[in-house]
C-alpha cells in the first residue's frame, strides 16, 4: 500500500514557508491506519520487544495499537506536570526555548526492550529526549518506528546508534 498518499501535505502550516505533515487522513481511514500498524508489529516482533513507549500526543496514537496487537504494555512520555506519580524528567531544546519530558519512575523495569513510536522524525529532539528517559529507567531501546521521516533534517544523525523503522521519508 501506498501510505503516502494517505498523508495531506498542508501547506504554510503552521507558518508560512511549512509544509505540515498531517497524517490524521491516514488514521481516519481504517485501511491505511491498520496497515501502517501492522508493519510496526511485525517490525517490533523482529525487535523482539517487551513495552511500547511513545511521546505526547501523536506518539501515543502509532504506538498503542501496536502494544494491543502484540499484548505488551505501553509506558506514555509527557509533558511536565501531567504524571500524577514519581517521574524522571529531561529538557530538551525546541527551535525557540526549552520544553521537558517526563515518565514515571516505574514505567519501564530494567532490561526491557523497548520500542519508541511517533509519528514524525523532525530535528530528532523529541526522541533523543524519549531515549534518555529510556535508558535512565534501566530500559534497552531495542528500536524506534517512525511514520514519516523527513530526511532533509537529517534528525536520523542524532540516533545513529539505534535501529529505525520509518514507513515514509519526505
Ligand atoms: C511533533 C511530532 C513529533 C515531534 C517531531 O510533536 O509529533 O513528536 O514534533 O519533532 P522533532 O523530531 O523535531 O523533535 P509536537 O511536539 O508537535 O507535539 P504533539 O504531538 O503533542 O502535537
Amino acid at each position: 500500500m501506498d501510505l503516502k498518499k494517505y498523508v495531506t501535505v498542508v501547506p504554510d502550516y503552521p507558518k508560512p514557508g511549512i509544509q505540515f505533515k498531517d497524517i490524521t487522513t491516514l488514521m481516519d481511514n481504517g485501511d491505511a491506519y491498520r496497515y501502517a500498524t501492522d508493519q510496526i508489529v511485525d517490525y517490533a516482533r523482529k525487535q523482539n520487544v517487551d513495552i511500547i513507549v511513545g511521546p505526547e500526543a501523536r506518539g501515543f496514537i502509532i504506538g498503542c495499537p501496536v502494544a494491543y496487537s502484540l499484548g505488551v504494555g505501553f509506558a506514555p512520555v509527557r509533558k511536565e506536570g501531567k504524571l500524577p506519580r514519581e517521574v524522571v524528567r529531561v529538557e530538551y531544546g525546541l527551535e525557540y526555548g526549552k520544553d521537558v519530558l517526563t515518565m514515571h519512575k516505574d514505567a519501564i523495569k530494567p532490561g526491557q526492550r523497548v520500542l519508541i513510536t511517533d509519528d514524525l522524525l523532525a530535528t530528532g529532539g523529541t526522541i533523543e529526549a524519549t531515549i534518555q528517559l529510556v535508558e535512565e529507567l534501566g530500559g534497552v531501546v531495542a528500536g524506534i518506528a517512525f511514520l514519516i521521516e523527513l530526511s532533509y533534517l537529517d534528525g536520523r544523525s542524532k540516533l545513529d546508534k539505534y535501529d529505525i523503522l520509518t514507513l515514509m521519508t519526505f
